[in-house]
C-alpha cells in the first residue's frame, strides 16, 4: 500500500510515519520545507510540498499516485489561527480543498484530520452526530474543510480526535504533557484550568485507529481520541504524580482566567463508541500513554 501523509514534520505526522514504515507500507512523507523526520528502519520519501499551492498538490500526488492520503497538515494553534486569518484559511481549508480533488483525480482515499473544536463546548463528550457549532477560527476553518471532504466522490473519513500527547520526535512542539512536566521540573508555578473537559488522546492510538479505518476500509466520521474525561488540571496531576513533581506548584483556575486571542470550547472530549464497536479501537489510559512515552 502507497501512502501520502501531509503535515510529516508535525506531532501526528511523525509518529504515523514511523508506525506506517514498520509495517512495510510505502511511504511518501511530504512537509513545509526540509524534514525533520529522524531515520526509522525502513526506508520513506520525504518531498517538500506547499500545500497552498494547487498546482503543487495536483502535480505531486499524481505522481506519487496514492492508493491513500493521509492528511494530518493544519495550522493547529488556535490563537494564531484568530491573528492570521488568511494563512489559516489557506492551510486548512484552501489546503484540503486540493488534496481532496487530487484523491479524486487519482482515486485515492483521503482520511481527513480533524478536531473537538468544531463543537461548541457547551455539551460535551460528542458523539458523531452531534452538530458542529465552533467558537473560534480555527474550529471553523477545521469544520468548512471537512464539509468540503464529505462532499467529495473520492472515498474519504474523517478522523476527529483531541488534546494529542505523545512522543516528541523531532522538532515537534509541546504538548500538555511535556508543558507540565517541564514547568514543574522547572519549580515553576503553573495555572492549570479545571472547569474545561477533554478526552486526551495518545498519539500512538490515534494512528492505530487510522490504521483500523485504512484496513478495514472504513468510510465516513469516526472519533478517536482517549476514553477518560479529564480537565487540564486532573491531566497536571496525573502527570506530576507519575513523575513525582510537586502538586503545590499548580494552581486550580477557570478558563477565564486567561484572556486568548481564540475563546476555547468549555467541555469537549469524545464518546468513542463508534470506534470500539466498528473499528475494535481500544485506547490505553492517560496514565498508562504516560507510561509508554517515559518507560
Ligand atoms: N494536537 C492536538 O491536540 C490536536 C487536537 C485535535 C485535532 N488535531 C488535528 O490533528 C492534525 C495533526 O495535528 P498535530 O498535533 O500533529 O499538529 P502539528 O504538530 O502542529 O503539525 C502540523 C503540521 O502541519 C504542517 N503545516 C501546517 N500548514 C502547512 C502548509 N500550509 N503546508 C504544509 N504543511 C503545513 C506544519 O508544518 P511546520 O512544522 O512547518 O509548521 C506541521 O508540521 C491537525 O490536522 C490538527 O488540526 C490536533
Amino acid at each position: 500500500m502507497k501512502i501520502l501523509i501531509t503535515g510529516a514534520n508535525g506531532l501526528l505526522g511523525q509518529n504515523a510515519v514511523k508506525q506506517f514504515v514498520s509495517t512495510g507500507c510505502e511511504v511518501f512523507a511530504t512537509g513545509r520545507g526540509a524534514s525533520r523526520l529522524p531515520l526509522f528502519d525502513q526506508p520513506y520519501t520525504y518531498l517538500d510540498i506547499a500545500l497552498t499551492e494547487r498546482n503543487r498538490v495536483l502535480a505531486g500526488v499524481t505522481s506519487i499516485q496514492p492508493d491513500i492520503i493521509l492528511h494530518t497538515a493544519a495550522m493547529a494553534q488556535p490563537d494564531d489561527c484568530e491573528l492570521n486569518r488568511a494563512a489559516c484559511y489557506d492551510s486548512n481549508v484552501n489546503a484540503t480543498k486540493y488534496l481532496a480533488d487530487a484523491a479524486e483525480i487519482v482515486g485515492a482515499r483521503l482520511i481527513f484530520l480533524s478536531t473537538d473544536f468544531i463543537f461548541s463546548g457547551e455539551s460535551g463528550p460528542y458523539k458523531e452526530e452531534d452538530v458542529p457549532a465552533p467558537v473560534n477560527y480555527y474550529g471553523q476553518t477545521k469544520w468548512e474543510a471537512e464539509q468540503y471532504v464529505m462532499q467529495g466522490k473520492m472515498d474519504w473519513a474523517i478522523v476527529r480526535t483531541v488534546l494529542v500527547y505523545g512522543n516528541i520526535l523531532k522538532g515537534t512542539r509541546s504538548n500538555i504533557v511535556t508543558w507540565v512536566k517541564d514547568n514543574l521540573e522547572k519549580k515553576r508555578q503553573i495555572k492549570v484550568v479545571s472547569d474545561q473537559i477533554r478526552t486526551p488522546t495518545f498519539v500512538e492510538d490515534l494512528v492505530q485507529g487510522i490504521r483500523l479505518i485504512i484496513e478495514k476500509e472504513k468510510k465516513g466520521i469516526y472519533h478517536i481520541s482517549g476514553k477518560e474525561v479529564l480537565t487540564p488540571f486532573d491531566i497536571a496531576v496525573q502527570v506530576a504524580g507519575y513523575f513525582g513533581l510537586d502538586k503545590s506548584l499548580m494552581e486550580r483556575v477557570n478558563a477565564d482566567t486567561f484572556t486568548q486571542p481564540a475563546r476555547r470550547p468549555l467541555k469537549t472530549g469524545f464518546i468513542i463508541e463508534k470506534a470500539e464497536r466498528e473499528l475494535g479501537y481500544r485506547p490505553v489510559s492517560f496514565v498508562e500513554g504516560i507510561r509508554r512515552i517515559y518507560g
